[in-house]
């Protein structure tokens, strides 16, 4: 029997797994050695805090380190290589295995270790009049503690919305920021007249190249890539040529959703947009369809939720409307689901954008975008 260590470095085709069954056993032996490894650190007892410290920090990095550790090491190997019918649950026990509370343990074993490191040496300072004889070290003093981070909020929006799409039984797939204008325009049915492809709009790095403006080119590359069905979210950051104020900002984060599939209808994409703002909103909020145009979806539409502080009555945060517009959406154009090579004539899809910055605004009642931004942490340790 070989060891999760070795396990990891093999591809799954390697280890001879090749159904959702193999995989779950898979993580399921991962997520017992973490918490086997968390249990044996804690039961060690190292009297010593620096010796304990190194365990903490060897531990971490065993299994964190971005290169290397065991967790980057199952993305590269794993999760990357996987085949279209296995990514999804490969995907999914991922994510369950990053956000697990032992892994997120061992981030925070480190983030609180005491500053032993930097302390130490002013320890062994001769102090006060014990001319030139070494101050005790009082074991009986507080430990320096390092202030724990928390999680910005766009981050922390955005992971709420991957995990209402991950129970969808939807994948998270990415894409490159620095773009072709094929896949950001040309692949999307936006012709070479569209105002978008203006430098006003889109900042351009050549002729050909761009910072791409929308998480929409993601698609054709998923489907270029795995074909149909597709069940898919792609958050990411996006850039446009705006000015920033107190909604725009000239980089910030959207997520794609695209299900592709035999008999996808609009009917489809309103359930599961109304099921999306009620595990987000509230069971009572309500949503509202109505039409709208983008080149790359035909029909095309714009969401809106009821407000879920006022319901419906007008207030601060649906500026007296009753309503908060929440996305763009509509049915994938048949002309960019053959630019992805997958036949139109035999599957149908849903799409849809939304800006993740102006969703924590409104869940948390942000009035300035900036303010995600600006790095100030009076205002990010409210989070
Ligand atoms: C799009 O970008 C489309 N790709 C969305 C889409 C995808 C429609 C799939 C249909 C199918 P739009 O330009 O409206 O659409 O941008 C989507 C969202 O991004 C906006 O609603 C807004 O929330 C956010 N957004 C756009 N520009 C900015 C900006 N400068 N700062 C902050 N958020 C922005």
């Amino acid at each position: 029997m070989i060891g999760v260590d070795e396990k990891v470095r093999k591809t799954l085709a390697e280890l001879g797994v090749n159904d959702a069954q193999g995989v779950e056993s898979l993580f399921a032996e991962l997520r017992k050695a973490a918490e086997h490894e968390r249990a044996e650190l804690i039961s060690h007892g190292a009297p010593h805090q620096p010796q304990r410290d190194r365990l903490c920090k060897a531990l971490r990095d065993r299994w964190l380190a971005r290169k290397g550790g065991f967790l980057s090491q199952v993305d590269e190997n794993w999760l990357k290589p996987a085949g279209k019918e296995l990514k999804p649950v490969v995907g999914k026990q991922f994510n369950e295995l990053r956000r697990s509370t032992t892994c997120l343990e061992f981030e925070k074993l480190v983030e609180v270790l005491p500053l032993q490191q930097e302390a130490a040496p002013q320890m062994e300072l001769p102090l006060g009049s014990g001319a030139g004889r070494p101050a005790p070290l009082d074991l009986t003093l507080p430990g320096l503690r390092r202030p724990l981070g928390s999680i910005h909020p766009v981050t922390r929006m955005q992971r709420e919305i991957e995990d209402i799409f991950l129970r969808l039984g939807f994948w998270i797939e990415s894409g490159p920021e620095i773009e072709s204008t094929y896949y950001n325009f040309d692949a999307l049915n936006i012709p070479e007249s569209h105002p978008s492809r203006d430098d006003w709009d889109t900042l351009y790095i050549d002729a050909k190249t761009v910072l791409r403006t929308h998480t929409s080119p993601v698609q054709i590359r998923a489907m270029e890539k795995y074909g149909a069905p597709l069940y898919i979210i792609i958050p990411g950051k996006c850039y446009r040529h705006d000015n920033p104020d107190s909604t725009h900002s000239p980089m910030f984060h959207q997520i794609e959703g695209l299900a592709i599939d035999e008999d996808i209808t609009f009917a489809d994409l309103k359930g599961t947009l109304d099921f999306f703002a009620k595990m987000l909103f509230g069971e009572k909020v309500r949503t509202r369809f109505q039409p709208s145009f983008f080149p790359f979806t035909e029909p095309s539409g714009e969401v809106a939720v009821s407000c879920f502080v006022c319901d419906g009555q007008g207030c601060r945060v649906c500026k007296e409307s009753g309503w908060i517009e929440l996305m763009g959406c509509g049915m994938v154009h048949p002309q960019v689901l053959r630019n992805g090579g997958i036949d139109p004539d035999k599957y149908s899809g849903w799409a849809f954008g939304l800006g993740v910055d102006r969703f924590a605004m409104v869940k948390y009642d942000i009035n300035d975008i900036q303010l995600f931004f600006q790095g100030d942490v009076r205002f990010l340790e409210q989070f």
